[in-house]
């Protein structure tokens, strides 16, 4: 079927023109005013129907919702707004659509509303802009990566290994849980199960990520993680996608580096190709802005803060210095913190880390040297400080409006340092042996980071809510669609 997009016919100056265009139904006016899209970009186009020779029996099909194909040719518009509209010599019902259960009316539904219907809400021009600037974040990852030469690696989503070592894994079996196979001590027999041990959905690719990294000097990955941890926030997903550079001979400075310069690839790379789509998410920003008080409206518009990210360097400084600054606050000091900062060795909250990006720096941060007791098994040990405090060579980037967008560190190479780190934690050294084997055979100096690629669209979005960034979210009580 020759078929040509709403985009194109959008932007077509060729009048007269023969055309045959599908799509699913916005409005019909008057029984003469079809509005319909094909998702190829948000704008509609109009279809003037000659309603005195279209049989009532067809017109009463064409709803809100319905898949239609047009014939007919292009023609200058009469209305205000567009160039061009199609005048209608045949129309086919595709797929009918029930006005009376359709969800989707031609009207601004709320996201709350629009979540609830995530099957269908892709036909809006808020989800239609979304997943497209989505598309295009992923597509600069690849392309930022490519350029600098790094090899995508696909690591497992099955796992036996904890890489956070935080226990919070959705565990993999076939066994019938209702009645485990025990073994003679009433233990689970996992002998039984598909595996013959227990297994897991993979929280982060780092290990292997590691490994690789060790042969290829630089990889990445990007796929699926997931986390069961039970927190119902608009920052967290059960199922989220995770991108995880890892570089040989790489120290935590270079791995800052790293992290800068693709951040700013990337949100360039959005800026420039999707402008429409971020005009519009500006847009809707900044109507939602006008409904709230004056003190509580943002300063920067989105593209104000995209662009505000491109031209300013990261603030970089350490946990203790930031700790330093968090204490002396004004929240601090006036007890407006939920969680009142008082001592080194604290982690820090959501509400600290977007003071200091959003209220102190108001720019991304990039916290380094974090307590070793806060921070994962696999991370590099500093020496001790001049009060004997341990740190490692950790760091996070907090961003405006999200907080944590990625974590990251340089590794501990040394098998001595990293296996009495695990013996310390619990965490069986022998269960690892594969990871540290590159701790055996020519280890190096190296550094890696995960940025939650949720939380970047989120970011670049201009969404609030990360269930609106990512297709059929997965959260606590709810894997629905
Ligand atoms: O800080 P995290 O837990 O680090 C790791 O998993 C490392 N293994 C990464 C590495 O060094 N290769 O997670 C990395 C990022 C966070 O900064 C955050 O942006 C995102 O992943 N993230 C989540 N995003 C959505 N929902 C969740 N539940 C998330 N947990 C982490
Ligand atoms: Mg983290």
């Amino acid at each position: 079927i020759h078929r040509e997009k709403v985009k194109s016919l959008l932007e077509t100056e060729e009048f007269n023109r023969e055309v045959t265009v599908m799509g699913w139904v916005r409005t019909f006016r008057n029984n003469q005013f079809i509005a319909i899209n094909d998702g190829s970009c948000m704008g509609n186009i109009q279809i003037v129907v000659d309603f005195n020779n279209t049989p009532e029996a067809l017109l009463k099909r064409i709803t809100t919702g319905a898949a239609i194909a047009v014939k007919g040719t292009i023609v200058e518009s009469a209305g205000k707004g567009q160039r061009v509209d199609i005048k209608a010599d045949s129309i086919e019902i595709l797929g009918d659509s029930d006005p009376e259960k359709f969800p989707l009316q031609p009207k601004k539904h709320s996201l709350e509303f629009l979540r609830e219907i995530a099957h269908l809400r892709f036909r809006t021009n808020t989800f239609n802009a979304v997943f497209k600037v989505r598309h295009a974040l992923a597509f600069a990852i690849h392309q930022f990566y490519n350029e600098r030469g790094f090899v995508y690696m696909h690591t497992p989503i099955i796992t036996a290994s904890d890489a956070e070592g935080a226990g919070e894994m959705f565990k993999v079996t076939t066994l019938d849980l209702d009645k485990p196979p025990r073994t003679e001590d009433g233990q689970v027999d996992y002998s039984e199960d598909f595996f013959a041990r227990s297994a897991n959905l993979t929280v982060s690719g780092q290990l292997e990520g590691e490994l690789a990294a060790m042969a290829f000097g630089q990889i990445y990955t990007f796929g699926p993680t997931f986390r069961a941890e039970n927190s119902n926030t608009t920052r967290h997903l059960a199922e989220f996608w995770m991108v995880e550079p890892e570089v040989a001979f790489a120290d935590l400075e270079d791995n800052m580096q790293l992290a800068e310069d693709m951040m700013k690839y990337i949100i360039s790379y959005a800026l420039k190709n999707c402008r429409e789509e971020i005009d519009f998410l500006n847009n809707r920003l900044l109507e939602e802005e006008k409904t709230k008080p004056q003190n509580e409206r943002s300063e920067l518009s989105l593209i104000e803060k995209l662009n505000f990210c491109l031209d300013n360097e990261f603030e970089r400084l350490t946990y203790t210095e930031a700790i330093a600054i968090l204490k002396s606050s004004k929240p601090n000091q006036k007890k407006q913190f939920k969680y009142l900062i008082d001592e080194w060795g604290a982690d820090l909250q959501s509400e600290h880390e977007r003071y200091l990006v959003e209220k102190h720096f108001k720019k991304p941060v990039i916290l380094t040297d974090y307590p070793a007791d806060i921070k994962s098994f696999y991370m590099r040990q500093n020496e001790p400080d001049a009060q004997g405090r341990k740190t490692v060579a950790a760091m996070d980037i907090l961003f405006p409006g999200i907080g944590e967008m990625i974590g990251g560190s340089q590794r501990e190479e040394r098998l001595d340092k990293l296996t009495q780190r695990m013996e310390e934690l619990n965490i069986p050294t022998e269960e690892l042996w594969w990871f540290l084997d590159t701790r055996r055979f020519g280890s190096a100096p190296h550094s890696g980071f995960g940025l939650g690629f949720e939380r970047l669209v989120l970011f670049v979005s201009g969404m609030t809510n990360i269930r609106d960034v990512i297709a059929f979210p997965r959260f606590p009580k709810n894997a629905e669609f």
